[in-house]
This record gives structure tokens, sequence and C-alpha cells, in this order.
């Protein structure tokens, strides 16, 4: 019987070498160390040997559970370590490899421009005031000088709303009025601001018109305001906007809410004055409208046009973006083409 299981636990020695898998260990496991493993039944038999071999019999078969369970542990590990090199080798990473770039958002073109205005009308002084988009007619209209039926009404179509006092602003200069009347203390504070937003109008759409686009406003009012401070103002904007040697030039123009009434031009930077098909071979850009504030304005405002004065203006970021890129058409900025954003 002895015999029998050293011849046994030999073999079963020599099987265990020979397993390279977790199925086949659990499988050996069974047959030899399980619960109705051989070498379990050896140890359960101790009690049933003649006493004299007994102390024998138990001491080598304690011997072989000992080694066997030492040689299967560290025949799983070895089993461990090399399915897990396998996979490492069969499953590579290169680390080397360029990750997969995630996509960034960016700026939108008018948001940049914007930007440029608020930093560079803040350097002057400049706070930005927030209007409104939804106005009344009055205040859109009539306060600044723009009666009902005044021709004037025609150079802006409006969206109107279900209430025909309530529409979009056609314009930001609206907030010229409320800026003076928030900000002015009853006609009796200077104030300097810049009035961003959108603007609304019931127009064809077209490569060079949206029904929606941004103005940017400004408003300056003090004791003595001046037109040669609204040239100099507007010159500095155009210089730091479009570089040192920026030309700018005022033409006599008009508009309801401001007397005189000026249009700005700046020399074209694209031709350098030459003449272009961007300019239309004028070698001059328009970027903004502008002039001293009507005293009737000021008076809605608050102030009394004989103590104070002041000037404003009112440019396009849109249109002074499409100048900068060469963007032939305004539908672009709203479009929401990818690639169109993304030059930006
Ligand atoms: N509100 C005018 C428009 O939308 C632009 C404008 C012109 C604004 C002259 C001004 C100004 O403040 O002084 O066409």
């Amino acid at each position: 019987m002895q015999d029998a299981l050293e011849t046994r636990y030999a073999q079963a020695a020599a099987e265990l070498d020979a397993i390279g898998d977790g199925d086949g260990l659990r499988a050996w496991e069974a047959a030899t160390l399980g619960k109705k493993g051989w070498l379990t039944e050896a140890l359960r038999a101790i009690g049933s040997i003649a006493p004299e071999g007994r102390a024998a019999y138990g001491k080598r078969v304690n011997e072989m559970k000992q080694a066997l369970t030492a040689a299967y542990e560290a025949r799983e590990t070895l089993v461990r370590e090399q399915a897990l090199a396998h996979d490492l080798e069969t499953n590579q990473i290169d680390v080397t490899l360029p990750g997969r770039p995630r996509p960034t958002g960016g700026i939108h073109p008018s948001t940049q421009t914007l930007r440029d205005f608020y930093d560079i009308w803040a350097d002057m002084g400049f706070q930005v005031y927030r209007s409104r988009d939804v106005e009344d007619d009055d205040t859109n209209f009539t306060l600044l000088n723009i009666p009902p039926h005044h021709p004037a009404r025609d150079m802006q179509d409006t969206f109107y709303t279900t209430d025909p006092n309530i529409i979009l602003r056609t314009h930001t200069s609206p907030g010229q009025i409320r800026s003076m009347r928030d900000l002015g203390e009853n006609g009796t504070q200077a104030i300097r601001v810049i009035l961003p937003g959108m603007c609304y109008r019931y127009e064809q759409i077209t490569t060079r018109s949206e029904i929606q686009f941004h103005q940017v406003e400004g408003i300056a009012v003090g004791r003595n305001i001046r037109m040669t401070d609204l040239k100099g103002t507007i010159a500095a904007f155009a210089q730091r906007m479009f570089g040192e040697g920026a030309q700018v030039r005022f033409r006599a123009s008009y508009f309801p809410f401001t007397e005189p009434s000026m249009e700005v031009d700046v020399e074209c930077f694209l031709c350098g004055g030459d003449g272009c098909r961007v300019c239309k071979y004028s070698g001059w850009l328009e970027i903004a409208g502008s002039g001293m504030i009507h005293p009737t304005v000021l008076r809605n405002g608050g102030y009394d046009p004989s103590v104070w004065s002041g000037f404003a203006f009112g440019m396009g970021p849109e249109r002074i973006t499409m100048l900068k890129h060469g963007i032939e058409d305004i539908r672009y900025f709203w479009g929401n083409d990818l690639r169109f954003l993304e030059q930006f």
C-alpha cells in the first residue's frame, strides 16, 4: 500500500509540473487535495492502519500533503505570472504614441472683437453698461428725437410684438437714454460708457445684412465735451484697433439723435489706402456713426443742454470683423458652421 501511495505521489507531482493553466490547476487540486482527493482519503485512512505501521504512515502522508500543497501554491503563482506576461506581450500599449486630441472650443469671432473693444474703451475710461434687448417704442425712437411718423424710422425696419409699444431694439442707441437716466443722477454726473449688445431688424437677410447683429454704442456726457474730444477719442480707438498709423476721416452725415452728425471712415487697412475691392477702390472703410448728442436727447436723459454736452458713437463689430478678416458674408456669424468658426 505504501508503494502504491509513493507512486501516486510521484505521479501527482509530475502532473502538477506540467500544468499551464487555471483549469488544469483546479482539476488537479480537486483530484488531489480536494475533499474527495486521493491524498485527503489517504489522510483519512490513517486510523485504519495497523498500529505498528500507523505512525510512519501518518508521518509520510502528512509530508506528502505539505509538499504537494507548497508545490501547488508555487505552480499557481507561476501560472498567474505567465498569463500576465503573455497578456502584456500580446496587448502591448505603446505609451509613446500621441494621444487622441480632445476638441477644444474657441471664442466666437464677434466675441473676440467685442473683447478688443472692451479693452480699448476701458483704457479710455469707458465702462460697459448693459441695456435691454426688448425695448419700448419711446426709448428706441421718440426719446432719441425720432417721433412717430418721422421718416428716419424707415431706416430701421422693426420687429414688433403683439403690444405695439414693445419692440426689439433696432440699435443700441436707446441705451443712451437708459444710461443717462440711470447713471446721471438727474443730470448732475458726467458719464462715460459703452453699450454693447444685439440689435434686431426686420430685414431681408443677405450677404451684407442680418436680422440680428451687434452694435457697440458709446457715450460721454460732461460739462465741456466738444467735437474735438469726439474726434480725438475715435482716432485713438482706431489706432488701437487697426494699428498705430491708422488714419481716420469724418464725413458730415445725419442722425436724428446727434447734431452735428458724422460718419467715421478709417483708411483701408487692406490696401493702405491705395484702393481695393473691399474698400470699393475708395481707400476708406466706414466704421462708425457718431456726433454730438442732440440737445433734445440730453434733455430726455435728464441733463440741461445749456450746461452739459456730450458725444456718441455707434459701431458694428461684425462689420469690423468682416473687414479685418476678409469675411465676405455676414450670415457666417450665426450659421454655426464649425468650418467657419474653427478658423478663429
Ligand atoms: N444708431 C445708429 C444706427 O443704428 C448708429 C449711430 C449713429 C449711433 C450715430 C450713434 C451715433 O450713437 O452718434 O444706425
